[in-house]
């Protein structure tokens, strides 16, 4: 009776889970900063990230002695211009190197996480 109860407050939270990581919760990335776009636009599943990440490994901003004190998610294109500002990595490479850095890092200690591959978040819709 008890693992019965367990089971379906388990089914109900991955209701909502699923309904809550459903369409609108995508961002579609499209920064014009990037250039006339060569590629598929990337649909970037923000909420799913929030879910699992600290805002502050993707949103920084620093302080003058360099400390990482977070950001409030203002778009990536206020630093990351193209090209770069004040010496800052371009755009276009700021979300290569932050995306594809930690799928790659994840991936190669066998965790389970995104995509690598060009088209995989390049994809032809
Ligand atoms: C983990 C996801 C990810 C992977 C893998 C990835 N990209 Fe991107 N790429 C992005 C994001 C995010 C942007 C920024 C798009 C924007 O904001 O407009 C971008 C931008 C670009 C741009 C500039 C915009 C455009 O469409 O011209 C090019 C070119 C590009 N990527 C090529 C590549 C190539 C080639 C590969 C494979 C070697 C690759 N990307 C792999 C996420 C990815
Ligand atoms: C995996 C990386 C990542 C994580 C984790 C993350 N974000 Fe974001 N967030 C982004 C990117 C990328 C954008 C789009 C930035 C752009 O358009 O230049 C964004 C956009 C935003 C925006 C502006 C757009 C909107 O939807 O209103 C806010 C606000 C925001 N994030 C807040 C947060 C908060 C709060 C957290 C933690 C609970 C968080 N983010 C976690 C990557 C992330
Ligand atoms: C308020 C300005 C600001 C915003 C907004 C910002 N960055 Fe940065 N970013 C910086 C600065 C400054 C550095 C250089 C830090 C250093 O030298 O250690 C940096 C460094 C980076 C680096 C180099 C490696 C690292 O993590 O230190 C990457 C990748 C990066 N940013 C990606 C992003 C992405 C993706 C976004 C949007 C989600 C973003 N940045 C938003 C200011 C910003
Ligand atoms: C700090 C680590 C981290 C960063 C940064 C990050 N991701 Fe991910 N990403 C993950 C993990 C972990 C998963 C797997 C989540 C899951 O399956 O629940 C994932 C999954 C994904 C997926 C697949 C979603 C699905 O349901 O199949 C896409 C697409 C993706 N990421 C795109 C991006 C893009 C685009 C960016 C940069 C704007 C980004 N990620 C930044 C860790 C990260």
């Amino acid at each position: 009776m008890k693992f019965g109860r367990y089971a379906a407050a388990l089914a109900a939270i991955f209701l909502i889970a699923s309904l809550a990581f459903s369409q609108d919760s995508v961002m579609i990335l499209n920064h014009k900063e990037a250039g006339a776009h060569e590629r598929p636009l990337v649909h970037f599943p923000h909420e799913q990230h929030m879910a699992n990440i600290e805002c502050i490994q993707c949103h920084h901003d620093y302080d003058k002695y360099h400390n990482n004190k977070g950001g409030e998610g203002r778009p990536c294109s206020d630093c990351h211009g193209n090209p770069g500002k004040k010496g800052l990595l371009p755009l276009t490479d700021a979300f290569h190197m932050q995306c594809k850095g930690c799928h790659e890092l994840m991936l190669a200690s066998g965790r389970k996480t995104g995509p690598v591959m060009c088209g995989e978040c390049h994809v032809r819709q």
